[in-house]
């Protein structure tokens, strides 16, 4: 099995999202929960920012010490210092340089020539070696980079001294052969790649985030770049809990593994949310309120005889309690039988047959029928036949 680091960016990318600004305890709150969870490394900030992103950073790296604290910073000395002065008293620091590689930014929005680039670039890594022995760096737009000079700044900034390579798909715009084949690409053509760790950064603006990430690792990546529940700027992020469980539910596939406590994973997401303000969509994979609910009656049949018909994933896996039989329209006799046993009633035959055409006629005046619903259903006729 292969061992592959997640990067949590919750705290930086994440953050990014419009409408999220975290406090400094906040940040605190949830970098000890990500401590938790077991990533390897969390983005805490863009210490550059501000002077509380630089509190926040350096609140975080007091107290985390069993993660990699990272500090994202600009290919500017002035950003690298600011990411010192976050980091300087971490237990384990990294500092995530970054500067954009493809024609598009290049052209509209660092108006720089390749040469000036790649100059830049390894400037901004020999300088960060001044204070940190781990150094990433981010080609950003790498996606949408020509091979040939992504291989170059990613061969200079390696012999300049950089740990790990990140290739964002700033923009979500790879499908997953295109995004895997990069990875491929560069560790044909790029010269003492293999002693550096390759990381994917992958966004969500076609829904791909994670199908990216995943096709990355078996392009050879080490590390994902991923945020909890998926959030992030513009569509959000590779979802951390749609790639861990992916890795883990098709190992066979795989072949690799996470150090991920899994169990934690709804604990995580509620946090993430409540402090964000960013709500977790019923139908998201694995951590909405709908992951493991089952409403139609053929699946709440099949799920009560064998488990496995419906449901790939326990819930328990994931920390929830249970899965969910949902009452409504499209419910069988079955589930109906199982829910009167657990509100604690066993009917005979006839009594359950009389209450369910009267839960169906209810259904078809209320989309959900709760347990004091069908309590209320059993009345003194239905209870003395
Ligand atoms: O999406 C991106 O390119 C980024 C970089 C700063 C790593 O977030
Ligand atoms: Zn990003």
């Amino acid at each position: 099995m292969r061992k592959i680091e997640i990067f949590d960016t919750t705290l930086r990318d994440g953050e990014q999202s419009p409408g999220v600004n975290l406090t400094i305890d906040e940040k605190i709150e949830i970098a000890l929960q990500l401590e938790r969870l077991g990533v390897t490394r969390m983005e805490v900030g863009f210490a550059a920012a501000s002077p509380g992103e630089i509190r926040a950073i350096q609140e975080v790296a007091k107290r985390v010490k069993n993660t990699t604290v990272v500090s994202l910073s600009r290919s500017l000395e002035g950003d690298i210092d600011k990411s010192w002065e976050a980091l300087k008293n971490a237990e384990n620091a990294c500092v995530h340089v970054f500067l954009a590689t493809s024609p598009i930014h290049r052209q509209h929005k660092l108006q720089m020539t390749k040469e000036q680039v790649v100059e830049q670039a390894v400037a901004a890594v020999t300088y960060a070696k001044k204070y940190f022995s781990e150094i990433q760096f981010s080609c950003e737009d790498a996606a949408r980079t020509e091979i040939d000079f992504l291989s170059e700044v990613v061969a200079a900034v390696v012999k300049a001294g950089a740990k790990v390579i990140n290739l964002p798909d700033t923009v979500g715009y790879m499908t997953p052969v295109e995004y895997g084949n990069i990875f491929r690409q560069l560790r044909e053509r790029v010269p003492g790649i293999e002693n550096v760790k390759l990381s994917s950064h992958c966004h969500d603006d076609l829904g791909m985030a994670v199908a990216n990430s995943l096709a990355a690792i078996e392009g050879g990546a080490t590390q994902v770049e991923c945020t909890v529940n998926g959030i992030g700027e513009r569509a959000g992020n590779a979802a951390l809990e749609e790639v861990a469980l992916a890795l883990d539910t098709r190992k066979g596939i795989y072949q690799a593994k996470t150090d991920i406590k899994l169990d934690e994973i709804a604990r995580t997401s509620k946090l993430v949310s409540r402090l964000t303000g960013m709500f977790v969509p019923g139908n998201k994979a694995i951590v909405g309120a709908n992951a493991f609910a089952h409403e139609s009656g053929i699946h709440q049949d099949g799920v009560l005889k064998e488990i496995t018909t419906y449901e790939i994933i326990r819930p328990e896996t994931v920390g929830f309690k249970s899965n969910k039989l949902v009452m409504g329209k499209h419910s069988g006799r079955h589930a109906f039988k199982d829910k009167l046993e657990e509100l604690g009633y066993r009917l005979e035959r006839e009594q359950v047959n009389e209450a369910f055409v009267r839960f169906k006629d209810l259904c078809d005046r209320k989309k959900e029928v709760t347990d004091d619903d069908i309590v209320a259903l059993l009345d003194s006729k239905i209870l003395e036949m």
